[in-house]
């Protein structure tokens, strides 16, 4: 853990989930720190092992928010991670941020490829995560108005099997069950949404 310790205020806010806060990293802002609400549970420390063993075997690549240690601030431990942000600068937002506000169907159309993107990625090297959700996925801007997919959290597994025992087969088998519930519930959810809606039984349609 680097020695020096950071200063985190309400300026740097980024956002809260469930189980963290994330704040810019005050010295480097295409970083962002994370703290665990609940520091008992240790939550972050726990994905941050399927963070090392993915960057052991080479396959973490830009779809996923990269790790960057851990780093002492004012509120105690907190774990370093590339900060998602458009090409204009801006943070990044999620992907259900876009499917609740967007119309443009050129949107929608790279949010959906930049999922199936991710999608297949994580069956093929077999990452697996303890819960797929659409907002912890960042849709990232680039220059000519396409983008990609991030995932920012849920790095893991919830399975009851130890990480030693997980093979890559049946961890392919594993994501492939996580993205179909996943698509499962975003059709249901945006049932009245046709656009959105499509978006999902495509990416359920897909043969990975
Ligand atoms: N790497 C990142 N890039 C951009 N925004 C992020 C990133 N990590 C987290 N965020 C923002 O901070 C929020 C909380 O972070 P997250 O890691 O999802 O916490 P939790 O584990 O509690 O769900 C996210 O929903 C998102 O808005
Ligand atoms: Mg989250």
């Amino acid at each position: 853990m680097a020695k020096e310790m950071v200063e985190l205020d309400d300026s740097l806010f980024v956002g809260r989930g469930s189980k963290r806060i994330c704040y810019i990293h005050p010295h480097d802002e295409t970083k962002c720190i994370k703290l665990d609400l609940d520091r008992k549970h240790r939550h972050t420390a726990k994905e941050i092992r399927y963070y090392k063993r993915y960057s052991r075997q080479g396959i973490l690549v830009d779809m996923i928010a990269p790790y960057h240690g851990r780093m002492k601030t004012n509120s105690g431990v907190g774990y370093v991670f590339g900060l998602a942000r458009d090409f204009d600068g801006k943070i990044s937002r999620s992907v259900t941020y876009y499917l609740k506000t967007s119309e443009d169907e050129k949107l929608l159309n790279d949010l959906f490829a930049g999922m199936a993107c991710l999608k297949e990625y994580m069956i093929r090297h077999g990452i697996t995560v303890t819960l797929l959700e659409a907002h912890n996925m960042v849709f990232q801007i680039s220059h000519h108005g396409n983008g990609k997919v991030i995932l920012i959290d849920g790095i893991g597994n919830n399975q009851l099997l130890p990480m030693s025992f997980f093979l890559n087969s049946h961890a392919r088998k594993v994501v492939r069950r996580k993205w179909s519930n996943f698509e499962k519930a975003m059709m249901r959810r945006f049932s009245c949404d046709q656009k959105v809606y499509r978006i999902f039984m495509r990416l359920h349609e897909m043969v990975i």
